[in-house]
């Protein structure tokens, strides 16, 4: 995702709904709990939450999806809760994937890949091979991500190419820092969800947030459909987006 902005022309007639929304999906656990079932029942019900929203943007003519499915912070969680998550999103694309493609959605994956067994690596690859020229929709899925390692990356590629002879440093500006973030074709989203109540960022997309609108809700994660995907782009629609300026509603 880079931190360009979408051309003003195209976003103009769609200024009240987001080209892009990125969801914090949270409160499995405590969904769970609130049902004395275990923590691995509500990640699971969130996948089915996962599978109405995909479709429900496809419907309301979300262009970028991006789900937050595994923090690099996760991995502090207990190891049968780690194989619980991991499980989920094998079988997510083993069972969804050629549904996925069908509708003409296209996936891609943020995050670290270096040190993931490579079983996973495998499926991921998969995915985003299959489905490399679809374009309903874009499901961006940050897995084994955060964001400030993302940054990290990026310095680091830019860092070699410095080393290498091939940059001069004073060529690095925001937008080449940008461009050298995992996805930078992607635009930086529109609307970030989060979900249960919380209101913070979690190291999530920091960068390409700079100028995003967030509308936390308070059901968790497992209860979200396409009612409450509509609320929060309603909501959505009717903030003032200045992008730093004084007017204008669009990104020009
Ligand atoms: C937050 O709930 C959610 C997660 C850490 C992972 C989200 C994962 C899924 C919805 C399922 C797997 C995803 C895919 C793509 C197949 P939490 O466990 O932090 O809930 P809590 O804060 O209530 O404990």
């Amino acid at each position: 995702m880079s931190s360009a902005a979408v051309p003003a022309s195209k976003e103009q007639d769609r200024a009240d709904r987001p080209l892009h929304v990125a969801i914090i999906m949270d409160g499995n656990g405590r969904w769970a709990a609130a049902r004395g079932l275990p923590r691995a029942e509500g990640h699971r019900r969130g996948v089915e939450a996962l599978r109405r929203v995909v479709r429900a943007s496809r419907e309301l003519g979300v262009l970028y999806l991006t789900i937050f499915s595994f923090s690099s912070e996760n991995w502090s969680r207990p190891a049968s809760e780690i194989g619980d998550l991991f499980g989920l999103l094998k079988r997510f694309i083993r069972n969804d994937l050629a549904t996925l493609h069908r509708d003409g959605v296209r996936v891609r994956i943020i995050g670290e890949r270096v040190g993931l067994e490579p079983d996973i690596c495998a499926l991921l690859n998969e995915a985003e091979e299959l489905t490399r020229d679809n374009t309903r929709l874009n499901l961006v899925v940050a897995f084994n991500y955060g964001s400030r390692q993302e940054i990290a990356r990026a310095a680091q590629r830019l860092a070699r190419e410095v080393a290498q002879g091939s940059r001069d440093p004073s060529s690095i500006d925001a937008d080449t820092l940008g461009r050298s973030l995992d996805a930078p074709d992607i635009p930086d989203p529109d609307l970030i969800i989060r979900t249960s109540g919380e209101q913070r960022l979690s190291n999530f997309l920091m960068w390409q947030a700079a100028y995003s609108e967030f509308v936390f809700v308070p059901m968790h994660w497992p209860d979200f459909d396409k009612a409450a995907l509509e609320s929060a782009i309603a909501e959505y629609a009717r903030r003032e987006r200045r992008f730093g300026g004084l007017v204008a509603k669009t990104a020009s």
